[in-house]
């Protein structure tokens, strides 16, 4: 979001008059395109979207090496960030946790994770949890990380959601957040022709479902840049906050210690 555009509270799609219908409407529009959901996403980020979960898990080794740490992706859809930070942590387990509101992407993260087996060839399927990520059921200082890859973005309530996740990390806990950022420059006006003109129309075509493949871009518009990200995760609790941009800027990480 540029610095010129108002106050955001959180996702808004299409109709949705207050935080509790843009709600709805955000899981209903996952909904509908859960079973094309992992198809379309790696289609339509050309396989890119793999090395970002990679990468995201990679910056929180420290803390899936340790087998006592318990771990919350939220907003974890159909699972491939869980799955990444579960690779990660290779023979150590700690526990990890997938949560989401969409119970058919949990449906699917469910299955993807039948029969995988870690290295130390105890089951590495991670536990999935239907829940709201505003409103999450666990007790508070409860967790060592907390991730969410594309999620966030959609919370009716950014703020709201960061205040949670402050709420259910221990104190020196940290949290990643893995989203779209708007490049700049050049490569930054190529890739808005893809984002804006092209993925929602191929989305669209492909998930037989309208609506979502054009919430995409408008939504990355919405989203605060990366100063006013940081700004309010200091604003919600966290005493340390930083962006890395992932290719060109187009997505980037954000990381909060407590
Ligand atoms: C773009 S998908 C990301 C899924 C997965 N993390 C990934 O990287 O592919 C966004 C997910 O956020 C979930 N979500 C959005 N708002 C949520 C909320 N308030 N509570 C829980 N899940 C939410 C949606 O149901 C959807 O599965």
């Amino acid at each position: 979001m540029s610095e010129t555009h108002k106050f955001v509270v959180g996702a808004s799609p299409e109709g949705a008059a207050d935080a509790r219908s843009a709600a709805r409407a955000v899981r209903a529009m996952f909904t509908s395109i859960a079973p094309r959901y992992d198809l379309l996403n790696h289609l339509l980020s050309f396989n890119v979207d793999r090395m970002w979960w990679r990468r995201s898990a990679h910056a929180f080794a420290h803390i899936l090496a340790q087998s006592d740490s318990r771990v919350l992706d939220l907003c974890c859809g159909t699972g491939d960030m869980t799955f990444a930070l579960r690779k990660q942590a290779g023979k150590c387990s700690p526990q990890i946790l997938g949560a989401d509101f969409s119970h058919a992407m949990l449906q699917r993260a469910h299955s993807k994770s039948l029969g995988n087996l870690s290295e130390n060839g105890k089951p590495a399927t991670p536990r999935w949890i239907e829940a709201d990520a505003l409103c999450l059921p666990f007790p508070d200082r409860h967790f060592s990380l907390v991730t969410s890859a594309f999620g966030f973005r959609n919370l009716a309530d950014y703020d709201a959601g960061l205040r949670e996740i402050v709420r259910v990390l221990k104190p020196g806990g940290e949290c990643g957040i893995l989203d779209f950022s708007e490049p700049k420059g050049i490569m930054g006006r190529v890739y808005r022709i893809y984002f804006k003109q092209v993925l929602p129309r191929v989305g669209t075509l492909l998930s037989g479902v309208r609506g979502p493949y054009a919430y995409l871009p408008n939504s990355v518009e919405r989203f605060p840049g990366p100063q006013e990200m940081r700004e309010r995760m200091r604003r919600a609790g966290f005493c340390e906050a930083s962006w890395i941009p992932y290719t060109f800027g187009i997505a980037g990480l954000y990381r909060g210690k407590k």
